[in-house]
């Protein structure tokens, strides 16, 4: 990377934000194309968030990932949000289209085409999501724009589930009720089961939302957790030969899609992943 006078600048704000994985992953596609842009990370701080978008303009940045816990507020200091993004109420990318900031969420893609690439079928189907937080609102919307026949949202804080759910069946039109995690076990069969939690994630690695005699129920067993890779949640799916996946096909494509709002081309995923592969990122 040379940086020089002509250096775009690209970033992620967030809150903390030294353990993300997107100034890798985007400058190793930046210059796998050869385009002379840089991405960093800032860490800012919630009381700072108008100043850091207002910055965006004044410094000329032509785009920027936003996360935890900027997704949701970032919304109103933006020119345009798109209708996907308004739907799930929450911004995960930004590109400065000539001083005009415009919003968009590529989380939902990310997540629908993870599904889409490794044949799983949601049209028709019924899904369990644990977790009602921003992350799991996200993952209903995408399963209901991708035909989702019903959904049951399992959460610890009944409050918020109930939310989500009154949220999806009103703006989505999906068959949406919300159960407490005690609830699971009467189920028969789950479709798709999909924690969006982070019961589980690194360094809490011997936590699962959800006991094995649950994960049993499901043909299909999501984690949206990366790391570890394989989370005690995907463990039992695992010995009970149940096709399961982690969250990293997610982030990248989600990363993919952020970079094609910027730079209008995609990138490369496989060289991608050789790049994290090297840097023991990935198995
Ligand atoms: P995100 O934007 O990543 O979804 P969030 O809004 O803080 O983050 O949501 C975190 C989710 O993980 C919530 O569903 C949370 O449950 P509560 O709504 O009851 O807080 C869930 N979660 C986090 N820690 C948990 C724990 N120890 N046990 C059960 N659920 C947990």
């Amino acid at each position: 990377m040379h940086v020089n006078a002509k250096t775009d600048i690209y970033g992620i704000i967030g809150h903390p934000i030294g353990h993300s994985l997107s100034p890798l992953l985007h400058n190793a596609a930046f210059e796998s194309i050869n385009l002379n842009s840089v991405y960093i990370s800032f860490d800012v701080y919630e009381e700072n968030l108008k100043d850091a978008i207002l910055g965006i303009k004044a410094l000329g940045i032509k785009g920027m990932n936003v996360t935890v816990p900027h997704k949701e507020n970032v919304m109103k200091y933006l020119d345009y949000v798109s209708d996907e993004a308004k739907l799930i109420g929450a911004v995960n990318t930004i590109k400065n289209n000539n001083g005009i900031l415009e919003g968009y969420n590529t989380d939902v893609t990310g997540f629908t085409e993870s599904l889409k690439e490794h044949g799983i079928e949601v049209e028709g189907k019924n899904a369990v999501i644990l977790g009602a937080g921003g992350a799991a609102r996200a993952i209903a919307v995408g399963l209901s724009l991708t035909g989702v026949r019903s959904i049951i949202i399992a959460n610890r804080s009944k409050e918020k589930a109930r939310n989500l759910s009154i949220y999806i069946k009103n703006n989505l039109g999906i068959n949406c009720i919300d159960v407490t995690y005690n609830d699971l076990n009467q189920l028969e069969e789950i479709d798709i089961l999909v924690n969006v939690t982070s019961v589980g994630m690194s360094p809490n690695i011997n936590l699962s939302p959800v006991d094995e005699n649950v994960v049993v129920k499901a043909k299909f067993v999501y984690d949206i957790i990366y790391n570890p890779e394989k989370t005690l949640f995907l463990s039992y799916a695992e010995k009970h030969k149940i096709r399961n996946l982690n969250g990293f096909d997610m982030l990248i494509n989600q990363a993919n899609h952020s970079f094609k709002i910027w730079t209008g081309v995609n990138f490369n995923k496989n060289i991608i992943l050789n790049i994290l592969k090297k840097k023991d990122f990935v198995k």
